[in-house]
C-alpha cells in the first residue's frame, strides 16, 4: 500500500479561542495539497478547530487520550469521545508526556489500542535521549520503545522525535534521520505500510530536504505549527 506523506503540526499547551483563525489562514495558504494535513490542539480547542476545518481538507487531532473507555479518570480524555467529536488522530508517547507524566511504553500502547479500538489513527511516538545517542545506545532504546509500544494490530503511524532535538533548534543530521528511520521500518510489522514521521525542530528552512529522505513519510511539527505561513510552507515542502 503507498504511503501518504502526512505533515501534522502539534500545538502542545499553546492557543487560545481567539487564534481559530489559524485554520482559514491555514486553508488560504495550502489549499487541498495533495498531502494529509493534521493539527492537534489543546483538548478544549478541538470543537473549535473542528467548525473551522469543516469545510477544508485539514483534519484535526489531539494529543493524548487514555487507555480505558470511560470511567474514574480525573481529567482525563477518551479516545471514545475524541472519535465522535471527529478527531481523526490522536498522538500518544510523546516524549514530553513520557518524562512529565511517567507513561511507560506499556501505558502508550494502552493508548494506542485504545485509539485504534475508536477508530482513531494512534500517531506514536519514540525517541532518544542526548545521553542514549551518545551513549551509542539510540537504535537499541527506540527498538525497545517499538516493541514496548506497538499493539498486535490495527494501524498506526509512527513519530521518531529524537527528545534532544524537540523545541531546541537542533535537528539530526540527515544520515541519521535516514538511518533511524530505517532501522524501524525494518523493525516493526507492515514496515513497508507504516507512515513513520520525523520530529524535532522542523522549520520552513530544512523540512523540504528531511521530507525528501526515502524512509521519512512527513512530519510532527512542535514550534513551527503555531503560525499559519511557516506550517503551511512546511506543508509545500512536502507536496513534491
Ligand atoms: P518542535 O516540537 O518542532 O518544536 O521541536 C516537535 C514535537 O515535539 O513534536
Amino acid at each position: 500500500m503507498a504511503r501518504r506523506m502526512l505533515i501534522a503540526g502539534n500545538w502542545k499547551m499553546n492557543g487560545m479561542p481567539d487564534q481559530l483563525g489559524f485554520f482559514s489562514d491555514l486553508h488560504d495558504q495550502v489549499g487541498s495539497p495533495g498531502v494529509d494535513v493534521l493539527i492537534c490542539p489543546p483538548f478544549p480547542l478541538i470543537p473549535g478547530a473542528l467548525d473551522a476545518c469543516a469545510e477544508t481538507s485539514i483534519r484535526i487531532g489531539a494529543q493524548d487520550c487514555h487507555p480505558a473507555r470511560a470511567g474514574a479518570h480525573t481529567g482525563d480524555v477518551s479516545a471514545a469521545l475524541l472519535a465522535q467529536l471527529g478527531v481523526h488522530a490522536v498522538i500518544v508517547g510523546h516524549s514530553e508526556r513520557r518524562e512529565d507524566h511517567a507513561e511507560s511504553d506499556a501505558v502508550v500502547r494502552g493508548k494506542a489500542e485504545a485509539a485504534i479500538s475508536a477508530g482513531l489513527v494512534p500517531i506514536i511516538c519514540v525517541g532518544e535521549t542526548l545521553a542514549e545517542r551518545e551513549a551509542g545506545e539510540a537504535g537499541l532504546v527506540v527498538t525497545r520503545q517499538l516493541a514496548g509500544s506497538i499493539p498486535e494490530t490495527g494501524r498506526f503511524v509512527l513519530a521518531y522525535e529524537p527528545v534532544w532535538a524537540i523545541g531546541t533548534g537542533l535537528t539530526a543530521s540527515l544520515e541519521d534521520i535516514a538511518a533511524m528511520h530505517a532501522v524501524i521500518r525494518g523493525a516493526i510489522r507492515d514496515g513497508d505500510g507504516t507512515a513513520i514521521l520525523y520530529g524535532g525542530s522542523v522549520k520552513p528552512g530544512n523540512a523540504a530536504d528531511i521530507l525528501a529522505l526515502d524512509d521519512v513519510d512527513g512530519a510532527l511539527v512542535g514550534g513551527a505549527s503555531l503560525e499559519a505561513a511557516s506550517f503551511a510552507a512546511i506543508v509545500r515542502s512536502a507536496v513534491i
